[in-house]
């Protein structure tokens, strides 16, 4: 059962004490559904390490379970995948639910297309509401037989047997799925897949295709692979999510007295924006001991309060933060002048739409936004206590758990089941760190 068919979950959340200690967030969600899907399609048993136990890559293994694929849980964050090649999937049974994951369903569509067998692809009711033409129109462009339902959007009846041909591909839209979906495809596909990006997106398929013996070429915002080969299997430590330490990390800023360690950041420098856009604005965050992993740059992260002010943001920071504006909109209630957020009209096909769910939330709150089609002008001042609708989606929700740390009553937070599908256990980690945030008693 996906997080939005569960009950409504409501929380409470008001001024807790400074944000202190030493804490580390679960593991990559990007990475993390890869490191299952890529295991899966590998010629022997990969072992994964610090994945992720969010319902989101849960669904991820799941499908793959369904489709033949033996995942042993061996541990907390550990998984041993008995991969079956290439060509080891097995039909599934049913429709396979990817819950209320874009990237699950995307990435699939790309690697489900050039089976033998058909599939289908189901969604919760955010999921049900997403775009998928971005996958299917460069699919189809290979040869794919993809329909979905009216607009565009899931299920997704994917026909196999399908012959792939490998393609050009300039995608107009800056986003790894897409590009994912594509190369994924591209594995099963005749010929040469190549995929241009307008601005540079987190390439965790790419280097992961590598790591596992696939020869590919990419460089920024470049990615070019054959089709017709064999996956190594391979051993994955993931690091801590940067879109989940986002939550804490503009919380030990905006909450004065606070000094806090994240252990273990994932900091692949198609995921660093906000952290460039935070020390624009004054924040104090510094790298301890800088890392690689698993072929990965990984630190840990030391912030300490400080008084923002704020920026324009640089467009071209867009993609490498696309899932932190909902925290950085909070940061920006909280400086000092205003914060002008515009190329971002990706934000309104996320798991919500959120730039109106921000723009209302923060409204409420007593916080001046203008709203734009691609962004928001975000005007400083001073939280108040309030009520706000998270639309189901995660990280609108931990967003205002951060903005009722300054907020001079308590907010109520509706709807924040889903907060489970990226972060297991953060109000207890929030918690643990000095937020006040507890489910409300109705
Ligand atoms: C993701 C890519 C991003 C991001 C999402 C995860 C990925 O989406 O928002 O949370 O794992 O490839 P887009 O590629 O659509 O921007």
């Amino acid at each position: 059962m996906s997080g939005s068919d569960q009950a409504s979950q409501d929380w409470i959340a008001s001024t807790g004490e400074p944000i202190r200690g030493e804490i580390r967030v679960p593991g990559d969600k990007s990475v993390s559904h890869r490191a299952i899907m890529l295991g899966a399609l590998a010629d022997g048993v990969s072992e994964i390490d610090g994945f992720l136990e969010g319902e989101d890559t849960r669904a991820t293994a799941a499908a793959f379970a369904a489709m033949g694929v033996r995942i042993e849980a061996t541990g907390d964050g550990r998984r041993t995948v008995h991969g079956v090649g290439l060509h080891g999937l097995e039909a599934p049974a049913q429709a396979i639910d990817c819950g209320n994951a874009g990237t699950g369903m995307r990435l699939l569509a790309g690697l489900l297309a050039g089976q033998a067998f058909d599939s289908k692809l189901v969604g919760d009711a955010s999921l049900s509401r997403r775009p998928m033409r971005r996958v299917t129109e460069p699919l189809a462009r290979m040869g794919a037989r993809i329909d979905t339902a009216d607009g565009g959007v899931p299920p997704l009846r994917i026909h196999g047997n399908s012959a792939l041909q490998g393609i050009e591909f300039n995608t107009p839209i800056a986003s790894a799925q897409v590009k994912s979906a594509v190369l994924l495809a591209g594995l099963y596909a005749r010929g040469t897949t190549e995929v241009r990006e307008p601005h540079p997106t987190r390439d965790y398929t790419e280097r992961m295709l590598s790591a596992m013996g696939w020869p590919i070429e990419f460089s920024p915002g470049f990615a070019r692979l054959q089709g017709g080969g064999q996956l190594k299997p391979v051993r994955i430590n993931v690091p801590a999510d940067i879109s989940s330490a986002a939550f804490f990390i503009v919380a030990a800023t905006v909450v004065p007295g606070s000094d806090l360690l994240l252990r273990g950041v994932g900091l692949n420098p198609r995921r660093t924006g906000l952290l460039d856009a935070l020390r624009a604005m004054g924040a104090d965050i510094s790298v301890l001991e800088p890392r690689e992993e698993g072929g990965e740059p990984v630190g840990d992260l030391r912030i300490r309060s400080a008084a923002l002010h704020g920026i324009e943001v640089p467009v071209e920071l867009v993609p490498d933060m696309i899932d932190e504006f909902p925290a950085l909109f909070v940061a920006a209630a909280a400086a000092d002048g205003v914060t002008r957020v515009r190329g971002a009209a990706e934000l309104r096909v996320k798991e919500s739409d959120r730039i109106a769910l921000m723009s209302t939330g923060l409204r409420s709150l007593g916080i001046r936004v203008e709203e734009t089609p691609d962004g928001a002008d975000i005007h400083g001042g001073l939280l108040q206590g309030g009520e706000i609708d998270s639309g189901g989606d995660h990280r609108i929700a931990m967003s205002f758990v951060v903005a009722a740390q300054l907020a001079k009553g308590p907010v109520r937070i509706s709807d924040c089941a889903n907060v489970a599908t990226s972060f297991p256990g953060f109000m207890e980690l929030a918690t643990s760190a000095g937020l006040n945030v507890a489910p409300a008693g109705d």
